[in-house]
This record gives C-alpha cells, structure tokens and sequence, in this order.
C-alpha cells in the first residue's frame, strides 16, 4: 500500500520537478530562452494530452488484454479464485456443525465425490457458520475449499485421526521421530488448482494435545501440520485464520505456483514448532500480507535436510515475502533454514514487521546440509525490541542420522540487506558463516540497529561482505570492497 501510492506520487511529480529544474538552472532567463522554455512545456503537454486522450493508443494492441502493472500482488503467480461449476456444502454429505459430531467421514466423501468433478468444471465445498469438528482429509483438484464467515474446523484430538505417512524424502525420516510422520489435518499429494479460502473463517488444529506430547516426551511420531500441499502447483491460500497447528501450520513441498496472502496465523508464543509459513522445494511462491504470531519462524523457508536433501536437490526459488508482521519470542521474523540441503536462491523479502521476538532476519545452516543459498534480497524492515535483529547461526548438531557427511559444507554467497530500522534491540549483528565455507557477497546498506550499548560490537565469523551506511559500524569482514559488486 504505502509503496504503491510513493510510486504514483513520482509518477505525477515527474513532469513538475522537469520543469522546476529548468528554472533553477536558468536564474536569469533571456526571452528566447522562455520562449523555448514554453515552446518545450507545450509540447511536453500535448504529448500528455494525446497519450492520455488519443484513440490510436486504444488501437495499437488490438487484442492485447489488459494486464495491471501492479508490482505488489501476487497475482501473477497463480489468478484469483477461479469458478467452481459445481457447488455444494458440508451439510449435503452430512456434516454437522456443533463441535462434538465427527465429520470426518462427511469431509472425505464430499472430496471422494468432488474428485470426479475436475473435468467439469471444478466444485466448492462450503463449510458454513458452526464448529466442525475433524480428522485429517485430503483435498482434491480443480477444488475449493471455503470457509464462511464463523465456519470453524477443529481438528481431532485422537492420534488415529492423523494416519502416519511415508517421511518426506527430501528428509529421510520425520523431523522430529525417526520413521513416518503424521499425515496433516488438511491434506494434499500432485494436485493442481486448488484454493483454500473465504470470510475469515478458522481452521483450528488444537494443538495443545501434541505440544504436551513434544514437551512430555510422550511423542512417538512427528507432529502433523495444519496443512501441507505436496508435489501439488497452482495453489491460493487465503482471507482464513488458522490457529494453533500441532508443528508447522502450512507447509507446501515440492510445489510450485502457490500464493498464500491475508491470512491471519495464530499459535500461544511458546507453543513449539509452530512455524507460520515454510515453503520447502518449492518455487514461484508468492506470500503477502499476512499477520503471523507463532511460537516459532513467522515465515521460513526450507529445502531439505542433510544427505536426504543433496540427494533429492530440489531446491525452493523464487519467492517472494512481503508485507508480513508479527511476533514470535524464540525464533524470527524471517527465517532460512536450517534445512537447505537442496538449495534456496532468488528470494526477496520486503515490507516486514517484527516485534518483541528473538531475530528479525536469520539465516541458519551447518556442516552437513551442503547445499546453497544465493541472491537473497531483504529491505524495508521495521523491527522493536527484537534481541539479535540481524543472525547467520551455525545449526546445534541437529542432523537426520549418522550418516551425515561432514564434507557436505553449505554455500552462502549474495545476500543483500537494505533499509532497516531496528529500535530497542539487544545486539548488533551476529554474523556466524562456517570454517572452510566463509559466507560472500553479504551486502547491508541502510541498517540503524538503535538502542543498543554503543560500545556493542558486531559479532563476525567466516563472513565477508560490504556495508554502507550501517549502525553500529560493522566489522572489519564486512568492510570488504570487492565484493560490493552484489550491492546495487
Ligand atoms: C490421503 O492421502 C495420503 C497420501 O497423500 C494417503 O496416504 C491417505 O490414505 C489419504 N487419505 C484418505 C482418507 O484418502
Ligand atoms: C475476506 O473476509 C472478509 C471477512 O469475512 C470478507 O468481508 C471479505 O469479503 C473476504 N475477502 C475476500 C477477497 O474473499
Ligand atoms: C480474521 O480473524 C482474526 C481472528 O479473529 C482477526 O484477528 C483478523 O483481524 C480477521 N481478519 C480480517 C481481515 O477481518
Ligand atoms: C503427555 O501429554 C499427553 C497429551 O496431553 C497426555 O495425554 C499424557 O498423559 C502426558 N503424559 C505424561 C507422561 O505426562
Ligand atoms: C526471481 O523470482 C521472481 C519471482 O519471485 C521472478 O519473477 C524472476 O524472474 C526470478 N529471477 C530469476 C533470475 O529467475
Ligand atoms: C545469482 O545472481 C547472479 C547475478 O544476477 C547470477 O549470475 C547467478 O546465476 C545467480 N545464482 C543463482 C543460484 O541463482
Ligand atoms: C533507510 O531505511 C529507512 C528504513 O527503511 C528508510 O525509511 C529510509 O528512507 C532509508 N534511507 C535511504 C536513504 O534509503
Ligand atoms: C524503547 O525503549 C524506551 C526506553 O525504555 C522506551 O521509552 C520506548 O518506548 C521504546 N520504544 C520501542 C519502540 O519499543
Ligand atoms: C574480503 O576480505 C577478507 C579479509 O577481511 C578476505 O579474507 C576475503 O578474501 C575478502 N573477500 C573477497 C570476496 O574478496
Ligand atoms: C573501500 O571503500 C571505501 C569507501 O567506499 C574507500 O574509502 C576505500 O578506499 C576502499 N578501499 C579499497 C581498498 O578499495
């Protein structure tokens, strides 16, 4: 929003601030030079006149459609909601919305009769005002799922309702238990074209259950997410609150073409793992005004773990992140990593808000993940009382099993980092890049970290870069030159 109405106001001033300079550079003006002057403003009219008003302009693309120039949507990663011919809801497959009844079997046969609808034109499935509660489901193609205004779908709190599926390849095994891991509440696997969206309404995964479990030790396999898209590509995601997710709340991998804008992320600050967004493999991901308040990464992006993750090397590209806000105590604002092992490059972030967390920006690696990250682009950044604003840490010996290889060492090269405002933080920088792995071309133009102890010093390790117009002033590492070539 704010960028958009400072791109008009340079557009209108244009040919004001021509005008001004031309009269500041000729302090005296002979009259042929003001008849030149006005002989050069009246064609510089015209031309805006007939550009504006000429019929020609309207012929020259006769059926060129019009696409909007508008830089900060997402829409050119997968269009608005598309029409669904057929349209039914919850109710005619025997959904009862009053929070006790199961509607488990009512989500899974309204998908199992939706999925014959692909080919003739795509089906909704409404679930309106009430309480549903529910075991996992799998979402089908060509499908919507919405959620009117006061719709609440509430997960199960029986295990059984949240089978145990295959480990993610790219992680060899659940995150956090060896073996398969719980299948998602919302669930999907090669689909295309599907939406999950509507009036705000809510999916809540209760998921106080499986935090006790994490934090008792009573967890046998890896937490489910409230919803995971696999190996699935035209996706939208939006105008819901979902709300406190057992692990991770959304989490597309292997996909491609998704958008995921004006949701509203909800998880008790401590609970954890609850990550916002983790876009893992995936490309051409578009995320967008969101409100994320979590126990973990508001936003993080992912590409695999260790062996399992050079070995499948599918990395996650082309992401876009902007306009997102919020908070979380523990972890970041924005997140790459730990698990990079298949690659993460052209990423920009813009237009964050963090408050009161642990990091604003953090990159975080290891020996072991090999892989790389590159062209990352980060500017517009507010942050109040965030600890470290700014982190690149090495991983705390967290490796899928024995047999990660220690010669598997990450590259880190391109990061940019521009126009940051952190106010009330704890620390300058912490910049840690790895032995015989130095991190280059790390670029940080713009960046006040206020409200620190003057005396705070940058903390750098194996990193190498160029800083112009830093506070507190950096250290000898990032005051390199040659590698200033990243820095626009
Ligand atoms: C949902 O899909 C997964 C695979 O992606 C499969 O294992 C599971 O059986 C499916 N569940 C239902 C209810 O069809
Ligand atoms: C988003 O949800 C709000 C609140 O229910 C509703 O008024 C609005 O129309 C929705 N927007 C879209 C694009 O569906
Ligand atoms: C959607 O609901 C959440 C939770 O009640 C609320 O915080 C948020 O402001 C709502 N969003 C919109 C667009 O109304
Ligand atoms: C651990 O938490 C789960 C979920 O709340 C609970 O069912 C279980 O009884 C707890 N186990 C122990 C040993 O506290
Ligand atoms: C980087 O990603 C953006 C989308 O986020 C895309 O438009 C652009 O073409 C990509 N750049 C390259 C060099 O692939
Ligand atoms: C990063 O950007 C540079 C310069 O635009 C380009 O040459 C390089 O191929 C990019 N690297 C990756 C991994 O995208
Ligand atoms: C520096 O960054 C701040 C915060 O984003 C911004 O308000 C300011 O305009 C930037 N200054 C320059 C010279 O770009
Ligand atoms: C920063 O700290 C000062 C002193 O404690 C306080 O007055 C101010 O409101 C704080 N500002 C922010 C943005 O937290
Ligand atoms: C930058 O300077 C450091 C010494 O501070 C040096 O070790 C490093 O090789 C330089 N990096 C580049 C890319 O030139
Ligand atoms: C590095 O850049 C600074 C300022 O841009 C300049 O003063 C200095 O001479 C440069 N150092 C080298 C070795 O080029």
């Amino acid at each position: 929003m704010h960028e958009d109405k400072h791109i008009d106001m340079m557009v209108t001033e244009k040919p004001n601030s021509g005008g001004v300079i031309f009269m500041g550079y000729f302090t005296r003006p002979s009259w042929a030079i003001l008849l030149l002057l006005f002989a050069l403003i009246t064609i510089l009219s015209l031309q805006i006149s007939t550009n504006s008003v000429s019929p020609l302009r309207v012929n020259t693309g006769p059926s060129e459609p019009h696409i909007p120039v508008d830089k900060s949507s997402c829409a050119g990663f997968f269009g608005e909601s598309p029409e669904r011919k057929t349209v039914m809801s919850i109710t005619d497959f025997g959904g009862v919305g009053d929070g006790k009844t199961s509607n488990t079997e009512a989500f899974r046969r309204a998908v199992r009769y939706m999925q014959g609808l692909g080919e003739k034109g795509g089906a909704q499935l409404i679930v309106p005002k009430g309480r549903w509660l529910t075991g996992s489901f799998n979402l089908t193609s060509y499908f919507t799922l919405f959620l009117q205004e006061g719709a609440i779908i509430l997960a199960s709190q029986d295990p059984e309702e949240w089978p145990i599926i295959e480990p993610l390849p790219s992680y060899g095994r659940g995150r956090e238990r060896l073996g398969g891991r719980h299948i998602s509440l919302i669930h999907g696997d090669g689909l295309t074209n599907v939406v999950i969206t509507g009036q705000n309404g809510t999916i809540d995964g209760q998921g106080r259950m499986w935090w006790e479990m994490w934090w008792n030790r009573t967890l046998k396999h890896t937490r489910g997410h409230l919803l995971e898209l696999m190996n699935s590509r035209d996706i939208l995601i939006s105008n819901l609150t979902f709300r406190s997710s057992p692990f991770w709340t959304i989490h597309p991998v292997y996909c491609s073409n998704v958008v995921i804008k004006d949701m509203t992320i909800l998880a008790p600050l401590n609970a954890p793992n609850t990550d916002g967004i983790d876009p893992d493999s995936s490309t051409n991901v578009c995320i967008e005004d969101c409100y994320i308040e979590s126990g973990d990464d508001l936003v993080a992006i992912k590409s695999g773990w260790d062996q399992y993750g050079i070995a499948m090397a599918r990395p996650s590209s082309n992401i876009i992140v902007r306009r997102i806000s919020g908070t979380t105590p523990t972890c970041s604002g924005f997140g790459i990593g730990s698990e990079m092992s298949g690659g993460i490059f052209n990423v920009t972030v813009e237009d964050l808000h963090v408050w009161d967390s642990a990091a604003g920006l953090r990159i975080k690696t290891d020996q072991g993940r090999g892989g790389f990250i590159a062209n990352i682009t980060i500017s517009n950044i507010k942050m109040e009382r965030v600890k470290i604003p700014i982190r690149f840490s090495r991983g705390s010996n967290d490796h899928p099993d024995e047999k990660w290889d220690p010669n598997a060492l990450p590259s880190v090269k391109g990061i940019y980092i521009g126009n940051v405002v952190s106010l009330n933080s704890t620390k300058a920088p912490v910049l840690q890049g790895i032995k015989n792995a130095q991190f280059e071309g790390v670029c940080m133009k713009n960046v006040s970290i206020i409200g620190i102890v003057s005396s705070a010093s940058w903390h750098c390790e194996f990193v190498s870069g160029y800083t112009s117009g830093v506070f507190p002033s950096p250290c000898p590492q990032m005051q390199n030159n040659s590698s200033s070539s990243w820095c626009r």
